[in-house]
């Protein structure tokens, strides 16, 4: 008989757990159909004792993951631990310095050590899977990998930040403050009691620069991704949004354009009527634009023990079958560096939504300034009252009135000059809001 695939496990959270109950319950069924069958043999976390709902009794344990990694009692070492560096950098090296596959779901190892990790991964005649790092139970980075390999990809985009999604879609359907829908995310668990890795774009980021890699063939970049999150989105953009059309989402997108690649994560104004603007809650997806395929889009869960179980299992699979393939599809030696297009050179349509004193000129000025930098407004709606960028609703005594902008497509550079001018020009209560449109 063949000898089985041996796995050790290093952390034991969430998504761990969620692997050893998956295994548990499918291993007779997968293990039939196998060349080589697979079994856990060892496992290591930061507390033994913890219940977990799945008992760990029957497997080897290790107080130090690094020593898992390197057991002769394992040759296929799975990383669930997470961070950029720390213990899990420390025992994916030391996996591949002895030649042993590993399966992570931790992006932001891959974001940020991708190229160096891929390249002593392929000189140790081994590999990294990571199809639980990106958008947690999609299958997009198989998707990537090997279904559409015969496209040139031109943009790359989804919503990559369940936590985000979750907000956006209870300030837009129940018309709440970001502030209060944080504060639920945090007490229902998807939020982290320091959200800033999640609601920054941060987490989005580290999985975009990995779809980045995928589309283009370029190193995993997460210097070159431009990031904001959604802390500034107020209830009075999800209003204008709803009213203009549009649905907010934090989106991050990578796209081909004549100046580079964009990698850009932030807020943005989707038509409500496109596919993207229908997910809604805690679900992720993310669509590819293929010169052959077209258009694709998978949707579902970015998060959670059965669906990440289920990505971390599938490239278990992976490994058990044989495959050994290069961990960015190409060889490591030849992923090319990003070739970064600026923000500044960004085209599109922008919202912008301003506390304006509602006084004589005021409105004209502001047409003024977007016409010395060549904006094209498309729709301009004035309301009495308002505030933007945390301004007060009132302005020392002047009536307030909020004016929402739509422009045609311009560039990063105009639109932000113009605000700057019209931020000088003193008719403003509060900063500027400015909200990228992205057209699918
Ligand atoms: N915290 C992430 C999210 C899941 O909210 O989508 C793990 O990346």
């Amino acid at each position: 008989m063949t000898t089985p695939l041996r796995i050790g496990i290093a952390g034991l959270g969430t998504v761990g757990g969620g692997v050893l109950s998956l295994l548990g319950a499918h291993a007779e069924r997968i293990n039939a159909h196998l060349p080589r069958p697979i079994t856990v043999t060892a496992v290591s976390a930061r507390q033994r004792g913890r219940n977990r709902g799945v008992a760990i009794d029957s497997y080897r344990w290790f107080d130090d993951p690094v020593a898992l990694a390197e057991s002769d009692e394992v040759d296929l070492f799975v990383e669930l631990i997470g961070g950029e560096d720390g213990p899990a950098r420390a025992s994916v090296e030391a996996a591949i310095g002895r030649g042993k596959p590993v399966v992570t779901a931790n992006k932001a190892l891959l974001a940020h050590h991708g190229t160096r990790l891929a390249r002593l991964a392929e000189a140790a005649g081994t590999t990294i899977k990571f199809e639980a790092a990106v958008a947690g139970g999609i299958p997009i980075v198989k998707t990537m990998r090997e279904s559409l390999q015969g496209n040139t990809i031109r943009r790359v985009y989804g919503i990559l930040n369940g936590t985000c999604n979750f907000i956006l879609t209870a300030m837009a359907e129940e018309g709440r403050d970001f502030a209060e829908v944080l504060a639920e995310a945090q007490a229902r668990g998807y939020a982290e009691a320091d959200p800033t890795f999640d609601i920054g774009g941060f987490d989005a980021a580290h999985k975009l620069a990995l779809l980045t890699s995928l589309a283009f063939g370029t190193k995993p970049a997460i210097g070159e991704v431009y990031i904001e999150g959604i802390e500034n989105i107020e209830r009075a953009d999800m209003e204008a949004a709803a009213e203009l059309g549009y649905a907010i989402k934090l989106l991050g997108v990578a796209l081909a354009t004549e100046h580079g690649i964009e990698q850009r994560v932030h807020p943005t104004m989707v038509a409500r009527g496109s596919a993207i603007a229908g997910v809604n809650g805690v679900s992720n997806c993310v669509a590819v634009e293929g010169d052959r395929v077209g258009h694709i889009m998978l949707v579902g869960a970015g998060a959670g023990a059965g669906p990440t179980a289920s990505s971390v299992v599938s490239d278990i699979l992976d490994v058990a079958r044989g495959d050994q393939s290069p961990v960015f599809v190409i060889p490591a030696a030849e992923l090319k560096d990003i070739e970064r297009a600026g923000m500044k050179a960004h085209e599109g349509a922008y919202f912008v939504r301003l506390a304006v004193y509602d006084r004589i000129g005021a409105f004209a000025a502001i047409a003024t300034r977007m016409a010395e930098q060549r904006v094209s407004l498309e729709s301009i709606v004035q309301r009495r009252g308002g505030s933007a960028g945390g301004g007060k609703p009132q302005g020392d005594g002047v009536p307030m009135a909020s004016v929402v902008l739509i422009t045609h497509r311009t560039t990063e550079r105009a639109i932000r000059e113009a605000l700057a001018a019209i931020e000088t020009d003193g008719h403003l209560n509060g900063r500027p809001q400015l909200i990228r449109i992205e057209d699918f």
